[in-house]
């Protein structure tokens, strides 16, 4: 091992509160960005709204409303990564803003917009659990991936955009499928047989050997997410489940057209602010 490299962090299921989950994962994304940019950046593409492995794309998924619905209005992207989704909502005519708490993932945002032409939006470090803007900022806010799997709090992200969303906002998250947690998160026949319990939510932690996380994943069964939702004060407007297509031949970590065909591997959870909250 040469003397930079970091030992191999160990992989276990603990408790993991905020504050540790989100210093976690803004380290674990930061020194994990460029790696990220470079396996899933074209298939994600600089300016295209896909919302998971499974490569649906808002294009055909339309969760937000009617693309020409979309232009002026303002979304806000929560986890954007390096911003390719608020790229294309920027294209249909809308101001996105961009929020990810890792630097370097922003970076990477920075580095597309400077290949592309397009006028340029506010990209902003920040953690989902506190948003920094005013109340009723936003039409529509947007997550693909990003923040929810990786929040200790679902609820608390929740409120938070339900507060800087305008009345009537939509808000559009996706996360893994809540039944990939009882699968060994192996992409072959071997991810095809139940390991451990669908009801077992202790967090995924990777941790180093000081027991610190460097990483973490929360575990939510379909009913949490759905009682999360409406403690956020959002109504559930639908839950997608988006099955494999046969165009899409490549495998993201677990993810992969044997399992896709057999199992749902992403649940997209479509709402609306609930005005009677
Ligand atoms: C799987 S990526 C998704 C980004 C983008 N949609 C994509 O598909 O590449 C998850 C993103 O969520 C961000 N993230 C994780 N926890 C967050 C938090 N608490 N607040 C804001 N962003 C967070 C990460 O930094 C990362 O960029």
């Amino acid at each position: 091992m040469q003397e930079h490299e970091l030992p191999e962090p160990e992989a276990t299921r603990r408790d993991s509160g905020v504050t540790e989950s989100s210093r976690a994962n803004r380290g674990w994304w930061d020194r994990n960005a460029d790696e990220y940019q470079v396996e899933h950046g074209t298939f994600l593409g600089d300016d295209r709204f896909v919302w998971c492995p499974e490569g649906l794309d808002e294009v055909e998924a339309e969760l937000l409303g009617p693309a020409e619905d979309l232009k002026g209005r303002d979304v806000l992207e929560i986890g954007a990564g390096a911003a390719q989704c608020s790229r294309w909502l920027a294209a249909q005519g809308a101001r996105p803003v961009a929020l990810d708490l890792s630097y370097r993932q922003l970076q990477h945002a920075l580095r597309i917009d400077e290949l592309n032409s397009a006028a340029p939006f506010p990209l902003v470090q920040a953690d989902a659990g506190a948003l920094p803007f005013a109340d009723a900022s936003f039409d529509l806010a947007c997550s693909a991936y990003g923040a929810l799997p990786f929040v200790a709090d679902p609820v608390l992200v929740l409120r938070e955009v339900r507060r800087v969303l305008r009345p009537g906002g939509r808000f559009v998250f996706s996360v893994t499928h809540p039944l990939r947690w009882a699968f060994p998160d192996e992409p072959g026949p071997e991810g095809l047989s139940v390991s451990a319990s669908y009801f077992d939510r202790t967090p995924y932690v990777e941790q180093d050997e000081q027991g610190r996380a460097v990483y973490v994943e929360h575990h939510r069964t379909v009913g949490d997410r759905v009682r999360d939702v409406v403690a956020g004060g959002f109504r559930l407007v639908d839950l997608v489940e988006p099955e494999w297509p046969e165009w899409n031949t490549q495998e993201w970590g677990g993810w992969s057209p044997l399992r896709g065909g057999l199992i749902p591997g992403t649940a997209i959870f479509v709402c609306e602010r609930d005005e009677r909250g």
